[in-house]
């Protein structure tokens, strides 16, 4: 037990973030302050004066921002008493550390091919939280049926429309509740999907371009 309080002390003090700081993280840049916060080390506020106030909250576009509240406009401080949306408190509390909101959907996520990947067999992994937050987001199934890698996917609906997939209804199956998304591949509530993402229309119209151009020269 000594062994391990001399190891996070000099851990602290090796990498210079403190203990009792605050998690300071933007889920734009690094997922893990919404997926995975436990993982993250806190640092401490500048200049900070007492305790350490930390912030968490979502915002536009569902990513998750975590800090010290110091940092927060007036306006945003005195809005920030939601537990959807904005949440205060101390590092003890901890707050700033846990999942946000704490009702935040939490799907199966995966890719493969449809007919022998392990996100397509696979139906007891453990469902992890979704990367963007959306109130009342969704886990959905997407299997285009084909062999290609990417052809089968579970996760968080919002992470698919933002690809611009399962946007209309009867191409994915979706559902309510944590990890519900865990289906067999062959299951048949799980329709074919016929919407092509988006990005792989973009990346091929480029990949064209690039040939067409490489044969021009
Ligand atoms: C962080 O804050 C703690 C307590 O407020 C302080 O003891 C420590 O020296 C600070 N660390 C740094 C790197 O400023
Ligand atoms: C924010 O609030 C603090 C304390 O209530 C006040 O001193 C400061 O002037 C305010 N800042 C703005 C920009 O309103
Ligand atoms: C499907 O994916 C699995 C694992 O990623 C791979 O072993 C298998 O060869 C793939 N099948 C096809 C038809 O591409
Ligand atoms: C999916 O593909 C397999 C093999 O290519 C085929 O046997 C099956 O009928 C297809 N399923 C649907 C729903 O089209
Ligand atoms: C679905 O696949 C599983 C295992 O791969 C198999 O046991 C089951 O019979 C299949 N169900 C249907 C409806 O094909």
């Amino acid at each position: 037990m000594n062994f391990y309080l001399l190891v996070i002390a000099s851990l602290c003090f090796l990498t210079y973030i403190s203990c009792d700081g605050c998690l300071q993280c933007n889920s734009k840049t690094e997922p893990r302050c919404a997926t995975d916060p436990l993982s993250l080390f806190t640092k401490n506020c500048s200049e900070s004066t007492g305790g350490a106030e930390c912030y968490v909250r979502v915002i536009k576009d569902g990513y998750t921002v975590r800090g010290c509240v110091k940092e927060l406009d007036n306006a945003t401080k005195a809005t920030c008493n939601n537990e959807l949306e904005c949440q205060i408190c101390t590092y003890a509390e901890g707050c700033n550390r846990q999942m946000f909101p704490s009702s935040r959907a939490q799907c199966l996520q995966c890719s493969g091919n449809s007919t022998s990947s392990s996100c397509a067999s696979q139906v007891y992994e453990h469902a992890s939280i979704c990367p963007i937050y959306k109130l009342g987001d969704l886990c959905y199934i997407r299997n285009s049926n084909r062999t290609a890698d990417g052809s089968f996917q579970r996760g968080c609906l919002t992470s698919a429309q933002a690809n611009k997939q399962c946007i209309k209804d009867g191409h994915c199956f979706t559902c309510t509740g944590r990890g519900c998304n865990f289906l067999q591949a062959n299951d048949t509530l799980i329709p074919l999907a016929r919407d092509s993402s988006a990005q792989l229309v973009l990346s091929m119209s480029l990949l064209l371009c690039g040939l067409l151009v490489a044969w021009m020269l």
